[in-house]
């Protein structure tokens, strides 16, 4: 389809990491057309040449092997217009690109501060920019909390319709992501025992080593209650709990997910004392180099913003009813692994005399660095002896088992707004659910006064302590 991709703030980190590696590989791979044009808009003094050297270095950069014949392939389709984007006049010059070509859709990427998108949203429609087949692309975070998602929203919503907004999670677009919908939906073995009944607790842990980057500022605000579970965690504990959809598109889906979080268990005062853990990283050793805390990262030596949490939380519905869903993630822990566990019950007796304690079935999804299922069993040890046995895994290799590299999240997200499937991008009603249950956390941690736990940068974190007894996080590492 001939597409105008206009990306705002499309010289900025995101863009060039990941908007236009992914968009370089689908036009390599021709999947994008040569005939659609990808527009830079910004406010830094770059010509459409100087900047096309930026790009030629963060695409040799950030994707691997790539050849001048291959460069000069997505250089022909790129210009840059420097715009002020808070100043309604200088829209013009973006209609003005529009005029020597026609194009059967465009599509608008605002990869700038969330802050700005209802302005560039307002200005793109005064300038007579926005047509039905607009697309809009936005990137989280899309507010800070209930209030300020509502209003961004609203102000998005004047100009665009729910049909034609892409809200970008890019978790939904790793493929190990969506094999867990192949895992649950086309496995009979697996859906039976998907309950309450069969299943004693499951467990997600998005665990990170880096700190916190270039992003102080924006993590300081948000830190990883807002960063990493309203949005990521909260996706995959709803592709976990979810109920099958009759097919699988975009309304049926995300219906399912809104069932999900409007079901999760708010917090009040004494609950979230008892059910999250927020730490903070202090100075420590990863991969045997030392790191400095949070607070000397950020320069800031006061900071009250969380850089770990761990929840312990509950999918009120008949499926789910007492399960515990336990929630991790933080910067600068022992290694980066994202995994899902799921834990099954224990068996009800145990025959085996003098035998060893018998240990749960689990089943491990690890989702990166490496994309692995394990099925963890109970088997005897061979030989003679009676019965002794401890637990091993059956494993599927799921990146090795095809020979084909994985794509990256973006370039499957670009190619569904492109071809408009909105299946793997966030509603309002759910992003509103989410900030619901979210806000039950932060202003229970106000009330209450909840205190941050410091644990040592390269660690897992203080995460234990939501664990009901008995329960213990599955460390893979
Ligand atoms: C982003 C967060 O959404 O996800 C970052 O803002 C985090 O803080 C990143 O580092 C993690 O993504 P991935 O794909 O590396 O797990």
């Amino acid at each position: 389809m001939k597409t105008n991709i206009i990306i705002f703030g499309g010289d900025g980190d995101l863009s060039l990491k990941k908007i236009f590696p992914a968009l370089f590989k689908r036009i390599v791979d021709k999947q994008i057309s040569e005939l659609c044009r990808i527009t830079v808009v910004s406010k830094s003094e770059y010509t459409t040449d100087t900047f096309s050297d930026v790009l030629e270095l963060n695409l040799k950069k950030y994707v691997s092997d790539i050849t001048t014949e291959q460069f000069l392939l997505i250089k022909q389709m790129v210009i840059y217009l420097q715009v002020d984007l808070l100043k309604n006049e200088e829209y013009k010059l973006i209609r003005n690109s529009f005029e020597e070509t026609e194009f059967e859709q465009t599509l608008f990427y605002f990869s700038t501060p969330s802050s700005i998108f209802g302005k560039i949203s307002e200005y793109l429609y005064k300038n007579e920019i926005i047509t039905d087949t607009s697309k809009v692309i936005l990137e989280k975070p899309l507010g800070h909390d209930l209030d300020s998602f509502e209003e961004l929203n609203k102000n998005i919503r004047t100009y665009f319709k729910e049909s034609q907004i892409y809200r970008i999670d890019h978790y939904l677009g790793k493929e190990t992501v969506q094999n867990l919908m192949v895992l649950r939906f086309a496995n009979h073995l697996f859906e039976l025992a998907w309950n309450g009944q069969n299943i004693e607790n499951i467990q997600i842990t998005v665990a990170e080593s880096i700190g916190v980057e270039s992003r102080k500022e924006f993590y300081d605000k948000y830190g990883a209650l807002k960063d990493m579970v309203q949005n990521h965690l909260l996706q995959l504990l709803c592709l976990v709990a979810m109920e099958p959809p009759s097919k699988i598109n975009s309304d049926n889906v995300r219906n399912e997910k809104l069932k999900v979080l409007k079901a999760l268990r708010p917090f009040n005062e004494k609950t979230v004392v008892k059910n999250t853990i927020k730490g903070q990283y202090t100075r420590g050793e990863i991969n045997g180099l030392p790191v400095s805390s949070y607070q000397e990262d950020i320069e800031r030596y006061d900071s009250p913003i969380e850089t770990f949490v761990a929840i312990r939380t509950y999918v009120d519905n008949w499926r789910w009813a007492g399960v515990p869903f336990y929630l991790r993630t933080g910067k600068r822990m022992e290694s980066r692994y994202s995994e899902i566990v799921i834990n099954f019950k224990k068996v009800p007796h145990n025959l085996f005399p003098n035998g060893k304690k018998i240990e749960n079935n689990k089943l491990i999804i690890r989702l990166q660095p490496e994309e692995r299922i394990e099925l963890v069993q109970m088997v005897k040890i061979p030989g003679p002896g009676g019965y002794r046995y401890k637990p091993t895994s059956l494993e599927l290799d799921y990146g090795g088992s095809f020979d084909k590299e994985f794509p990256d999240a973006y370039e499957r997200l670009l190619m569904d707004v492109i071809k408009g499937n909105q299946t793997l991008f966030m509603r309002e009603d759910e992003l509103r659910a989410s900030w619901i249950w979210i806000n039950s956390v932060t202003q229970n941690w106000e009330k209450s006064e909840m205190e941050l736990e410091l644990y040592k940068a390269g660690t897992q974190g203080p995460g234990d302590e939501v664990l009901l007894p008995g329960h213990t996080w599955h460390e893979s590492n």
